[in-house]
């Protein structure tokens, strides 16, 4: 037999090395790799020493045996995983310690029970006593769901195998895991895609969805195996920021469905509640009184959400005025700083510019460029934004507001949630316009058009 040979590997990303070296190539991560044991020893030479048995293709015009979803009962859960549950699936959770993530799949596996359905949550980090106390808080007491504590690979694929498929297991969390044929302490590399590996193939085997718990590290990644993410078919994350009680369930890989949606919980002293009509809580608090708030006409997935966006301006004599973004990219905040300067004379590179969106959301939407122009300008004019107004349009460098996607749908939220009037782009996008009632468009062709409404005798 071979002599075992050492190999090193990056903790980030997962890539191999033969030796150590400080800085990984593939992901630019320092002092990220470690030793590793090699997991194989003596791998044969060539491949055409045996010979495989020949897989059965299939034509892609043979009728398939679709299996239908399984829904969970809760349904921002559902709406987030494209849909519910695919059978056969991999689907991993990350997200910070603490955020709600052992709760959320306790309180998703607990009703899917109560459906009926078969389900199982094994957990590596608490005991079942504590498992249990948590589900009598959450209501859950009198559900048949099985629970286990269990972190040997090889004892959890053992009592998995036995009898029936169950249709979802959890596993809490993979970074607890261990094989006992590889040798590394259980959270390596090694061992979380040696688990990892071996609980998808369960999963595509026997027909199960498997639930994986992921950590995330302090840079936003899941721990260690970005490998997790290439192998599993879904991928989501559960964030959130401690202070607030929501809590967001968003895809970033989903094999069976798209990958735009949000969940949206809030947690109570009872759990995770649903939050069916987001806007509605990201908008509890609105002062449209206040100088600096706008509201902003927002889609998250196929769901229009309104949220406040706050900003502060204050002159500043600091040669590098403070510029601080929450729940915005601050590269786009400075180009819309930039935008009103140039085009508008706004004078906005001499002050100190806070920006906050509301409730601890975080937009990603170029159409958030006017709605965060209009509570710049309005702080600036110390002029509030039009009552009952929401605002919503994307502004190019040449400071030209440009037409965003699905303008009737945040039209129709904003109705429905009792505002009046819409600063918004006046492109041909919003040609058809007399479709939406109760809502008075005001379109605007440049961003002077905007600063018109605050500064209506022209910026001093
Ligand atoms: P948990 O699900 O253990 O987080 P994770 O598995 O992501 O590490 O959530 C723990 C937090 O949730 C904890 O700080 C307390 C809070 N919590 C509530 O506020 N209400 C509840 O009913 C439960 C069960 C937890
Ligand atoms: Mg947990």
């Amino acid at each position: 037999m071979a002599k075992a040979q050492k190999t090193f590997a990056c903790s980030n990303c997962g890539a191999v090395y033969r030796r150590w070296q400080g800085k990984c190539e593939d992901c630019g991560d320092w002092n990220s790799i470690v030793e590793e044991a090699a997991a194989v020893s003596g791998a044969p030479k060539g491949l055409s020493a045996k010979k495989g048995r020949a897989t059965q293709l299939v034509s892609l015009d043979t009728p398939i045996k679709e299996e239908p979803r399984t829904l969970t009962g809760i349904g921002e859960f559902d709406r987030a995983l494209g849909g519910g549950l695919v059978p056969g699936s991999a689907i991993l959770i990350g997200g910070d310690p603490g955020i709600g993530k052992s709760t959320l799949l306790l309180q998703a596996m607990g009703a899917l029970s109560l459906r009926g359905e078969d389900c199982i949550y094994i957990s590596g980090e608490e005991a079942t006593a504590q498992v249990q106390m948590r589900a009598a808080r959450l209501g859950l007491a009198g559900a048949p769901l099985k629970l286990g504590c269990e972190t040997s690979l090889r004892d959890i694929l053992t009592t998995l195998d036995e009898g029936k498929p169950p249709r979802a297991v959890v596993i809490d969390s993979i970074q607890t895991l261990f094989a006992d044929h590889v040798e590394s302490a259980p959270g390596t590399v090694s061992q979380v895609r040696v688990c990892g590996h071996e609980l998808i193939t369960y999963a595509k085997r026997r027909g199960t969805v498997v639930f994986l718990v992921g950590h995330v590290t302090k840079d936003g990644q899941i721990a260690g195996p970005r490998v997790l993410e290439h192998m599993v078919d879904t991928v989501l994350y559960f964030e959130g920021d401690r202070g607030h009680q929501f809590r967001i369930l968003r895809a970033v890989k989903n094999r069976f469905g798209g990958t735009d949606e949000i969940g949206v919980f809030e947690m109570t002293g009872l759990g995770l509640q649903e939050v069916n009509n987001p806007s509605e809580l990201f908008l509890a608090d609105h002062n449209s009184r206040e100088p600096g708030s706008a509201v902003f006409a927002g889609i998250e997935g196929s769901r229009p959400v309104l949220v406040e966006v706050q900003a502060l301006v204050a002159r500043s004599s600091a040669a590098n005025p403070r510029r601080a973004v929450v729940g915005w990219d601050s590269g786009r905040l400075a180009m819309v700083l930039a935008v009103l300067d140039a085009r508008a004379g706004l004078g906005l590179a001499g002050c100190d510019v806070y920006l906050n969106v509301a409730g601890g959301l975080k937009i990603s939407e170029p159409a958030a460029d006017l709605a965060v122009a209009s509570a710049l300008i309005s702080s600036l004019a110390q002029v509030p934004v039009p009552e009952e107004t929401v605002v919503f349009g994307e502004i190019s460098l040449s400071g030209d507001v440009r037409g965003v996607s699905q303008t009737e749908a945040r039209l129709k939220e904003s109705a429905k949630l009792g505002f009046a009037k819409a600063l918004m782009p006046s492109g041909k996008k919003s040609a058809k316009k007399s479709t939406i009632k109760g809502i008075e468009q005001q379109g605007l062709v440049r961003v002077t058009d905007l600063v018109a409404h605050f500064f209506p005798e022209g910026v001093a």
